[in-house]
């Protein structure tokens, strides 16, 4: 049986195409999106699942009176779908307690910057401010925290000194949609496992990896 997917999005969902996408490529063979729910109406990835004929649910928190009133519906509704995993992509809402424990290990969120720096609202922002020579991007496990859960996937990109924070956005976001169907993926193809709050893979291979490292400003030192 397929795993059953909830996407989560509040805004543009280029993540969420790059989902579909790779949904329907069969790069991610063992799961399908069975909803993707937002807490924005007007949020532009809704007419994306419109496109594919995916279900679509909008649950706008200003109508509730609590983040807990707000999050007890959006259970109840994922419910009815017999939702397993439930996929963060540009969710603009901090989940409480709450939610988490009613899915618990089963939330993956994408994170435009390489955790645990940059935690928070306008990552790669705070990033570029920082001055950092690599920035990134991060899928991990969603605990109570924010942005704090074991990780999953990273990707690195340099940050060139000719960078604005929108050239950076877009380096990183390119990235984001190649690990977050990753992450997906071994997720759903059961990869993953927990242990702490290291995420460990079934039967990586690492020896093509040891040697690999990146030095910027660039230079061919070794
Ligand atoms: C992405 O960059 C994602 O990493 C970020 O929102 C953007 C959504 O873009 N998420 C966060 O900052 C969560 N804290 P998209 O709607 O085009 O996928």
């Amino acid at each position: 049986m397929k795993k059953k997917l909830a996407v989560l999005i509040s805004g543009s969902g280029t993540n969420l195409q790059s989902i579909i996408e790779n949904v329907n490529s069969g790069f991610i063979s063992n799961a399908e999106i069975a909803v993707v729910m937002s807490n924005n109406k007007d949020a532009y990835g809704l007419k994306r699942a419109l496109n594919y004929k995916i279900n679509t649910e909008v649950l706008e928190h200003s109508n509730f009176s609590s983040r807990e009133a707000f999050e007890d519906e959006l259970i109840r509704i994922l419910n009815n779908y017999n939702i397993d995993f439930v996929v963060l992509a540009g969710f603009m809402r901090i989940l409480t307690k709450n939610f988490i424990s009613a899915f618990k290990n089963k939330i993956i969120n994408i994170h435009p910057a390489l955790l645990p720096s940059f935690q928070g609202e306008d990552a790669q922002v705070q990033a570029f401010k920082y001055g950092v020579k690599f920035a990134g991007c991060t899928v991990h496990f969603v605990d109570e925290g924010v942005d704090t859960g074991a990780i999953i996937v990273q990707a690195v990109v340099p940050v060139l000194q000719k960078d604005t924070e929108e050239t950076l956005k877009k380096r990183i976001l390119n990235q984001e949609h190649k690990i977050l169907p990753y992450a997906i993926k071994l997720l759903t193809e059961d990869k993953l496992f927990l242990d702490g709050r290291k995420v460990l893979l079934l039967n990586q291979e690492t020896d093509d990896m040891k040697d690999i490292f990146m030095i910027n400003p660039y230079s061919d030192l070794s």
